[in-house]
């Protein structure tokens, strides 16, 4: 019996954890996001539901193709709850991406969520590696209709491998997944990491470490008009 026992509670142990490693399930109908409350809580706390409209639950502009002449000439366009304050507490964020020829979402991860991706228009090289020691590289070359996943935490990129401009609509399960962008991570980082020891992690000089440290890494999600300065994907 207790052997039963201890076989249910390490079950239920390492399901819960499993359960908790993305978004809490709601416990109401919604929770509209007040953005601007300073109450801090796992994401935020509702609105009072008497005063939440349908503009809570709605965005447009997903059809238009935003500007790419950036330097890395993708563009994206991030529904998440910053943006659409009724995704509180229901675990989903949609993104658009718009890519130049060779335009290139460059190496990442999602700390809070699994992505999946979808090709509108073109063709998109999409890849994801597996954690270390086996570094294992999963990619693919897409074309309009084909669908990707990138699982949660791990580095991934995509890139228009076309020569006209492509399209991908992007799902994660997380209001706000999160973005670690590598290279803006580790060379971009305030104040910067000492150069020694990425000299040292990267096999490079410090001279080489310095010029990495010195350049302006882009996002590619940061937008001007977001409140919050910075479009937290
Ligand atoms: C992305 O597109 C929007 C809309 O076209 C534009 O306002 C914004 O500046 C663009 N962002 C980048 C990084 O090019
Ligand atoms: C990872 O690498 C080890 C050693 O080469 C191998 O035994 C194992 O099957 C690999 N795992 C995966 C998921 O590829």
């Amino acid at each position: 019996m207790a052997a039963v026992k201890f076989i249910f509670l390490a079950f239920f142990a390492i399901t819960s954890s499993l359960c908790f490693a993305f978004d809490p399930s709601p416990l109401q109908d919604f929770c509209v996001a007040d953005l601007t409350s300073q109450v801090l809580v796992n994401g935020f706390v509702c609105k009072n539901p008497a005063t939440v409209t349908p503009e809570d639950f709605f965005l447009s502009g997903f059809n238009e193709v935003a500007d790419t002449m950036n330097p890395l000439g993708t563009n994206i366009t991030t529904a998440s709850v910053f943006q659409l304050p009724g995704l509180n507490t229901l675990g989903l964020t949609l993104v658009r991406i718009d890519y130049a020829p060779g335009g290139v979402n460059p190496p990442h991860t999602h700390p809070r969520a699994t992505e999946i991706i979808v090709v509108l228009e073109g063709t998109i090289y999409a890849g994801f590696v597996s954690s270390s020691p086996n570094d294992t590289l999963y990619s693919k070359v897409l074309s309009a209709g084909d669908v990707f996943v990138f699982p949660q935490g791990l580095t991934h990129f995509n890139m228009n491998y076309g020569h006209s401009n492509a399209v991908a609509l992007v799902a994660f399960n997380s209001q706000n997944p999160g973005a670690i962008i590598d290279a803006n991570n580790l060379f971009g980082a305030t104040p910067p990491i000492n150069d020694y020891l990425l000299a040292k992690s990267f096999q490079l000089s410090k001279e080489t470490i310095n010029e990495l440290q010195a350049k302006t890494w882009p996002n590619p999600a940061v937008k001007a008009n977001n409140v919050f300065g910075v479009d937290i994907l």
